[in-house]
């Protein structure tokens, strides 16, 4: 039984640079924990619009925040169980409207608050993985391995309308790009935890890099950081 407070790896960056794929390749490959802090906020959001809950009416975002039963089951292959108060949900949090419901809930600091908690109980032995937008600005600041991923607008375009097709959508890459551009300018200008590095974070740009070359980089660094075997 050890008492040391549990290593963390956070990892950050904008929408589509691949940080989901990388942070839970890494996890796996240490056998560590994994948070998709992301998914909280999407949960949040489809749980409030199952409840009825207006997003405008914080209290009662809130009282669902502190309520709802939430539990992950993540697969390296990506068939991952999302439970919502017992149902798998991990289909339906991925819906466009879901996305700009998370938004909305994820910029307001009361609620973020809320969540706070939540998310620090991911951190066990033997570690966690935790990929997010503020892991290591807000949620773990105490990390020693923090990462903060980059890529163009135009390469996460591509990635994600390349990911659609594979799930037989397509959209055009024009309208994903302005789409990307809208959410970047809304992330980083937010008040509260708005997107930007950790002082102390490792910028990887990876529009030239394959996910593999990333994970590589990621667990070098791990390996550096952290007393690991
Ligand atoms: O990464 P994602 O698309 O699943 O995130 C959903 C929303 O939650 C998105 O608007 C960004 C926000 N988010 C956040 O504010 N802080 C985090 N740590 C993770 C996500």
């Amino acid at each position: 039984m050890t008492h040391t407070t549990p290593s963390v790896i956070t990892i950050d960056g904008p929408s589509g640079v691949g940080k989901g794929t990388t942070a839970k390749r890494v996890a796996s490959t240490l056998g560590w924990h994994f948070l998709d802090s992301g998914a909280l906020y999407r949960i949040l959001a489809y749980a409030c619009e199952r409840h009825e809950v207006s997003l405008d009416d914080i209290d009662a975002v809130i009282l669902v925040a502190t309520t709802m039963a939430v539990e992950f089951d993540f697969d390296r292959d990506g068939a991952d169980a999302i439970l919502l108060d017992g149902t798998d949900v991990a289909t339906q949090i991925r819906t466009e409207a879901v996305a700009a419901g998370a938004s909305m809930v994820a910029s307001n600091g009361a609620i973020r608050q809320v969540l706070l908690q939540r998310q620090r109980n991911f951190a066990m032995h033997p570690g966690l993985v935790a990929d997010g937008r503020d892991m290591g600005t807000v949620v773990f600041p105490e990390s020693s391995c923090k990462i903060f991923l980059t890529a163009t607008a135009d390469e996460r375009a591509i990635r994600r309308q390349r990911q659609l097709k594979e799930n037989g959508n397509g959209v055009s890459l024009r309208a994903l790009l302005a789409e990307i551009k809208v959410r970047d300018e809304r992330d980083a200008s937010r008040t509260v935890a708005p997107l930007k590095p950790a002082d102390d974070a490792v910028v990887i740009d990876t529009t030239h890099l394959s996910v593999s070359d990333v994970v590589t980089r990621v667990l070098e660094l791990a390996h550096e950081r952290f007393d690991l075997n």
